[in-house]
């Protein structure tokens, strides 16, 4: 810890390894639903001042201001407001907001109900990714405490506030994380994106005006309305500020999730971790899953906060910090990440439904031994013809493995060209 912004203050993680964090009864024990009547005798439009104030960013990876996103919501305009939040947690090495509902569901219903109150919404719908059943059902037994205890439902806490929550299931498919293609399977049909501008701020769930935001992002908002946007803004960075659950996984000691302020490097991170798994020195990294572009051990003490990274080349993203040593060679794990996106493409756009399955085709090819050096340049032009030209982020995020690869690793792709090219002496002259 380098400075007084890096003061550890377990904030989103202080209930999880209090005995039966999860229930209604431990989170009151804990100050729990301590913020909601605050926020309910307050002004809605002070709420987003208040949130706006604090400078919280959305914590799902593309960090847009959360106060400015519910300032977006029309006002008077006779349609119904919606809150929906995005739990389909599906960045490969992502493992922040499940962990969260998990250990602490109840810090994100209050977060919704005090969120829902601000943007003038009665209902609200937790949509999360289907393969976590055990998630769904803690979910879903929280949501009942909060209807027993008066905290959903009718006039909460004799306010005369409703509101009504459900949990929906989705059905596991990564593009679901795209806030749209998520609004398209809530409503009940099939996930894709829809085209931007509307934002779903202005035509949503329903195309009425609809606030989609991050669990870990709704979860942060009790505590800035207890602790105030000066406490809040007084951990991490001027522009990134507030705590964040990063997610380490791979060659640690101590995989897992860290609470710590926006603007911590990975190199204080491994000390909290434990370090590298059996001391093995650190080749590659990704800040915020393997959408967000590599970095390598150059870049331990880049802060780990939205300009910190964009600054050193990449993005932080969701956080998910995902080691790999020395022993794991890059182009393989670029194309096990490649085949992924190209699994998950929705098809709906030429770009990304064909670029994922050159590139992957190409990797796949240089990985088995018989690739040749130009196939470098044909995954680079690839790259350029999605990038920018895809329907959504997923096709630009597809990308951003394979360029960073070989921005910094490109003497591995070489080689494995090179043993194809000594093993085939037809090859030979291509690669001189
Ligand atoms: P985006 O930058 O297009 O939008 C971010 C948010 O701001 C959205 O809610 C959008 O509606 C809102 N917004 C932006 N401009 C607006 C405007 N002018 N008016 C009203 N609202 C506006 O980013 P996007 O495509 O939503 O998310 C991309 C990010 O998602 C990536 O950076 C990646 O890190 C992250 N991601 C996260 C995953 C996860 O599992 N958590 C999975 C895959 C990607
Ligand atoms: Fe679908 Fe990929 Fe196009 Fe996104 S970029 S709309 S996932 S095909």
């Amino acid at each position: 810890m380098t400075d007084d912004n890096h003061v550890l203050t377990p904030v989103l993680t202080k209930r999880w390894l209090s005995p039966n964090s999860w229930t209604r009864h431990t989170y009151e024990q804990l100050e729990g639903y301590t913020a909601l009547p605050k926020a309910l005798k307050a002004h809605p439009d002070q709420l987003i001042e208040l949130v706006k104030a604090s400078g919280l960013r959305g914590r799902g990876g593309a960090g847009f201001p959360t106060g400015l996103k519910w300032s977006f919501i029309p006002q008077g305009d006779g349609k119904p407001h919606y809150l929906v939040i995005n739990a389909d947690e599906g960045e490969p090495g992502t493992c922040k907001d499940i962990p969260l509902m998990m250990a602490d569901p109840h810090s994100l219903i209050e977060g919704c109900i005090i969120t829902s109150y601000a943007i003038r919404a009665n209902f609200c719908a937790i949509y999360v990714r289907g393969e976590v059943l055990h998630c769904i059902r803690r979910l879903n037994a929280a949501v009942q405490e909060a209807y027993a205890a008066g905290y959903l439902g009718k006039n909460i806490l004799g306010t005369g506030f409703d509101l009504d929550l459900v949990i929906h299931a989705g059905a596991g498919a990564y593009i679901c994380g795209e806030e749209t293609a998520l609004l398209d399977s809530l409503e009940g049909r099939r996930g894709q994106p829809r085209l931007k501008p509307p934002f779903p701020a202005t035509a949503g769930l329903y195309a009425s005006p609809t606030v989609v935001n991050n669990v870990e992002t709704i979860a942060s908002v009790p505590y800035i309305v207890n602790g105030g946007s000066d406490w809040f803004r007084a951990m991490g960075r001027e522009k990134s500020p507030g705590p964040k659950i990063f997610s380490l996984s791979g060659h640690v000691e101590k995989p897992g999730q860290y609470e710590a302020p926006m603007g911590i490097t990975l190199r204080e991170l491994l000390d909290m971790a434990g370090g590298m798994k059996d001391g093995i020195p650190l080749k590659f990294w990704t800040p915020g899953g393997s959408s967000t572009p590599m970095f390598t051990a150059e870049h331990l003490d880049v802060p780990l906060d939205f300009e910190g990274c964009a600054q050193a080349g990449s993005m932080l993203g969701t956080t998910a910090l995902q080691i790999f040593n020395e022993t794991v060679s890059v182009p393989w794990a670029v194309m096990k990440w490649t085949e992924f996106y190209k699994h998950e493409s929705c098809g709906k756009c030429t770009p990304c439904r064909e670029g994922t399955f050159w590139l992957t085709q190409i990797l796949q090819r240089m990985v088995r031994g018989e690739g040749s050096p130009s196939d470098i340049e044909t995954l680079l032009d690839i790259c350029d013809n999605i990038l920018g030209r895809s329907f959504c982020a997923l096709g630009d995020g597809a990308t951003s493995p394979i360029t960073s690869a070989i921005k910094y690793f490109k003497h591995e792709f070489l080689e494995l060209c090179q043993q194809n090219a000594a093993a085939q002496p037809e090859l030979a002259g291509a690669s001189s």
